[in-house]
């Protein structure tokens, strides 16, 4: 049974969900709002397909329609906390004591890497497994771990570059993808919790080199920045996972929204918030966003209108721009609210949402994760599902009574 202090802890997660909405308020769509309590009901049924499927120790990773064929991780991929974080937070909406014993499990196997100093996604992680463990349900434990995680993360910043690193390469390189800025949540978490403002402060670093070079005048973002290990000059800008160097991979641009808006919440600094709006801008305003606003896998792919469409993008997309709009003017917050509203209701369709029992238990169609390494295309992803989910919570979280 789920005991009354888990419960009011629950509230508090609900708050911390809502906090953000004290501004503009915005009309709910009925429809959508009944769609949302349908589509956690049936994500909550899909996981449970999803578990039953899983190897002792594995992570999911995707699942191959066309040969019904899974594809599971260890711990140590950069995706292992999302379905821990999925299944948290289902329970808070379904209360359902099998999704939150499954996240237990996990979470088991999932600890060791708080020892990891060999990648920055740490946050993504431990951050959404361990950190909404926490929000649930507090404990000295929980709080040992994501301290750690932070500290390994650390490890990773170099005072030169002003960045932290995300994959190791020759010695002379320091490489940084925008991805990282999701990463930024478990240092400002570690400062507010431990004192030590160590965290916090190469967490605004990174934010502000990434910032300052990471971005291009159209406020699109490259994928990843080559600095000089030693100089701290940046020596070249390239993509890994997009479709050109000088093209707008979507999901990139999706976790540099994502991320500035976070790093505002944290900071509080303007500058932040201000980035973020020029890349809501750039996303909203771009003429290859299609209607239903689930972006192509890269805004200059060279088939659109026949280019995949990446709903990763797409969930990201929405629970920041849902975050986003509770912390500007009127007219920019009602744009931002009716996009992530059009995002929500299109994956609530057929098109994107996946039938009962099947897509291997994953919530959502039509992901893709690195078209240039022909791997994970057009498949349901982990962190689709997570965001996605995040996303209706939040929305849910705006009319609450
Ligand atoms: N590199 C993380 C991602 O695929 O978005």
């Amino acid at each position: 049974m789920l005991s009354a202090k888990r419960f009011s802890l629950l509230s508090c997660c609900l708050f911390i969900l809502m906090w953000c909405h004290a501004q503009t308020k915005h009309q709910p769509d009925k429809a959508l709002l009944k769609a949302i309590d349908q589509n956690m009901i049936d994500a909550a049924a899909q996981y449970k397909v999803l578990l039953q499927n899983l190897p002792a120790e594995k992570f999911p990773k995707t699942y191959f329609p066309t040969t019904d064929k899974y594809e599971f991780s260890n711990s140590g991929w950069w995706c292992s906390g999302f379905y821990p974080g999925t299944l948290l937070y289902l329970y808070t909406q379904t209360k359902d004591e099998v999704l939150y014993k499954e996240a237990q499990r996990i979470l088991e196997v999932l600890k060791k890497e708080q020892f990891n100093k060999t990648t920055h996604d740490l946050g993504f992680m431990m951050y959404c497994s361990f950190g909404n463990a926490n929000l649930i349900q507090p404990s000295a434990a929980y709080k040992d771990i994501l301290v750690t995680s932070a500290k390994s993360l650390s490890t990773r910043f170099s005072p030169v570059t002003g960045v932290i690193k995300s994959w190791d390469g020759k010695p002379n390189e320091y490489l940084v993808i925008i991805d990282n800025m999701m990463n930024l949540k478990l240092l400002f978490w570690a400062t507010q919790v431990t004192g030590d403002s160590s965290f916090y402060k190469i967490a605004v670093t990174h934010a502000n080199t990434t910032m300052k070079n990471h971005f291009r005048a159209d406020n699109s973002s490259y994928h990843v920045l080559n600095y000089h290990a030693q100089t701290g000059a940046v020596q070249q800008k390239k993509t890994a996972q997009g479709f050109a160097d000088e093209s707008a991979w979507a999901r990139g641009q999706a976790w540099g929204l994502y991320g500035y808006t976070e790093t505002y919440r944290e900071t509080k600094d303007r500058k932040y918030l201000e980035q973020a709006n020029k890349i809501a801008a750039f996303i909203l305003n771009h003429p290859n966003l299609p209607t239903d606003k689930i972006p192509y896998w890269d805004f200059n792919a060279p088939d659109i209108p026949n280019a995949l469409r990446d709903v990763s993008a797409a969930t990201i997309m929405a629970s920041a721009l849902l975050e986003l709009s509770g912390y500007v003017n009127k007219e920019l917050s009602t744009k931002y609210f009716k996009a992530a509203e059009t995002i929500l209701k299109n994956l609530s369709t057929d098109q994107y949402k996946a039938a009962a029992g099947t897509n291997g238990g994953f919530i959502l169609k039509h992901s893709v994760g690195h078209k240039p390494a022909g791997t994970e295309i057009d498949v349901p992803l982990t962190y689709a599902d997570y965001y996605f989910v995040e996303a209706m919570l939040r929305y849910k979280a705006m009319f609450k009574k």
